[in-house]
C-alpha cells in the first residue's frame, strides 16, 4: 500500500434525471475512506448519504448518472477507478463483497426470507472463495455469526431471517458483510430501526472490526450524537456537498460551519436531564430543483451575505485535514467563542 487512503473521492457530481427534470444530487464531494479508521458522514435526511455510498458500489438507479469526478479503490499496490468501471461487469461484482461490503438500515431488504440466514452466508463465501468444500463452507459461516457475538451459532445458522430479532438480522448482515474479510466497509444508518442498547452493541462490533481487522469504516448517521462516540473523521453533508471535513475533534470543538454549529446544538447532553433545550436546525431544506445558486445553506444562515447568495463557497483548508465551505468561516468561529 502507497498510504492509508483505501478509497478517495474527488469532485463527485452525481445527477438524476426525472420527469426531464435534472436533480443535481451530489455537487463536488470529494472524501478519503482510511485503513483501519471510521469516516462518519452526518447530515438531514435527504442531503445526499445514501447516493454517496450507493455511487462507490455503483448501486445507483438507472436514472442516475455520475458527471463528473473520480473514485479511486487502492488494492494492495494497484488503483482502481471504480466509476470506470462496468456497473454491472465482473470486476465490479468482484469489488462488491470481497472488497468493499456496505450494510442497510434494514436488513429485512437485504436479506432473502426464503433461504436460512447460514445458506445466505455461504452464497457469499462460495462466490468470493472457490474450491470450498460444504463442510468448510459451513464452519465458516458458522465462526462469522460466532464472531458477530450470535450465541448457539450452529442452530441460528439453520434458522431463517423471519426467526432472528432486528438486531440479530443487522449481526446476521454484518457476518455476511464480513465472511469474506473486506477492507472496507460501508454502513447506511446501521442502527436506525433498533433501540439504544441494541445500537450500542452494533457500533461496539463495528469499533472492532475496525481495531482488529483495520477495516476501513464509512459510517452513514443523522446523528451528531454518534458521530461523537464513533467518528475518527466527519463529513458534514448538506444539499448535495460537504459542507465540513476533519478530524473529529476539530470538527466537534473547532466547528467552522453554520450548519456544522446548528448539528452540534441538536445533541443531547447526557447528564443534563430531559428539560434541556434541543434546537432543531431552523428553517427548511429548500427544494432540490429549485436550489439557491450560490451556498445552498444561505436561506437558513444567520451569517450570509450577498455573496453566499450568489457563489457557491469552495473548500476552504483550515489546515491539510479540515476543510470548510463557508466564506465567513472566520467570523463564525470568533461569535461562537
Ligand atoms: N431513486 C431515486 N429517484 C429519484 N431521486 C432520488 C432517488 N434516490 C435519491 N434521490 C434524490 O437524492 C436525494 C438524496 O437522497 P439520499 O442520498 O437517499 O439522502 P440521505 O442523505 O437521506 O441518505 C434525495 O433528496 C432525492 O432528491
Ligand atoms: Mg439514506
Amino acid at each position: 500500500m502507497i498510504n492509508d487512503i483505501v478509497v478517495k473521492v474527488r469532485d463527485l457530481h452525481v445527477y438524476f434525471y426525472t420527469n426531464q427534470r435534472c436533480n443535481k444530487v451530489l455537487n463536488g464531494v470529494s472524501f478519503d475512506i482510511k485503513k483501519g479508521k471510521t469516516l462518519c458522514v452526518v447530515g438531514e435526511s435527504g442531503c445526499g448519504k445514501s447516493v454517496t455510498a450507493n455511487t462507490i458500489l455503483q448501486l445507483l438507479p438507472e436514472l442516475s448518472r455520475i458527471e463528473k469526478g473520480s473514485i479511486e479503490y487502492q488494492k494492495d499496490d494497484q488503483l482502481i477507478r471504480i466509476d470506470q468501471l462496468q456497473k454491472n461487469g465482473k470486476q465490479m461484482r468482484k469489488l462488491r463483497g470481497e472488497d468493499i461490503a456496505i450494510i442497510f438500515q434494514d436488513p429485512m431488504t437485504a436479506l432473502n426470507p426464503v433461504y436460512t440466514v447460514g445458506h445466505q452466508i455461504r452464497e457469499m463465501i462460495f462466490e468470493h472463495i472457490p474450491n470450498l468444500n460444504k463442510k468448510q463452507a459451513f464452519e465458516r459461516s458458522v465462526k462469522s455469526l460466532a464472531e458477530m457475538g450470535i450465541s448457539a451459532p450452529e442452530q441460528r445458522d439453520r434458522e431463517y431471517p423471519h426467526q432472528f430479532s432486528g438486531g440479530m438480522r443487522q449481526r446476521a448482515m454484518i457476518a455476511m458483510a464480513m465472511s469474506c474479510a473486506p477492507k472496507v466497509l460501508i454502513a447506511d444508518e446501521p442502527t436506525t430501526a433498533l433501540d439504544v442498547t441494541i445500537s450500542a452493541q452494533i457500533f461496539d462490533l463495528i469499533n472492532e472490526l475496525k481495531t482488529q481487522h483495520e477495516t476501513a469504516i464509512m459510517l452513514i448517521t443523522h446523528n451528531m450524537g454518534v458521530v461523537a462516540e464513533m467518528a475518527d473523521e466527519v463529513a458534514v453533508m448538506y444539499m448535495g456537498n460537504i459542507v465540513e471535513y476533519g478530524k473529529v475533534e476539530d470538527v466537534l470543538t473547532q466547528a467552522r460551519h453554520p450548519y456544522t454549529r446548528a448539528l452540534l446544538r441538536s445533541i443531547p447532553v447526557l447528564g443534563k436531564g430531559k428539560d434541556q433545550v434541543l434546537e432543531p436546525v431552523r428553517g427548511m431544506t429548500p427544494d432540490p430543483f429549485n436550489r439557491p445558486k450560490g451556498c445552498q445553506f444561505c436561506p437558513r444562515c444567520d451569517f450570509a451575505t450577498e455573496l453566499c447568495e450568489n457563489k457557491m463557497p469552495p473548500e476552504t483548508f483550515i489546515d491539510e485535514n479540515h476543510y470548510v465551505r463557508c466564506f465567513h468561516h472566520e467570523e463564525v468561529i470568533k461569535h461562537a467563542k
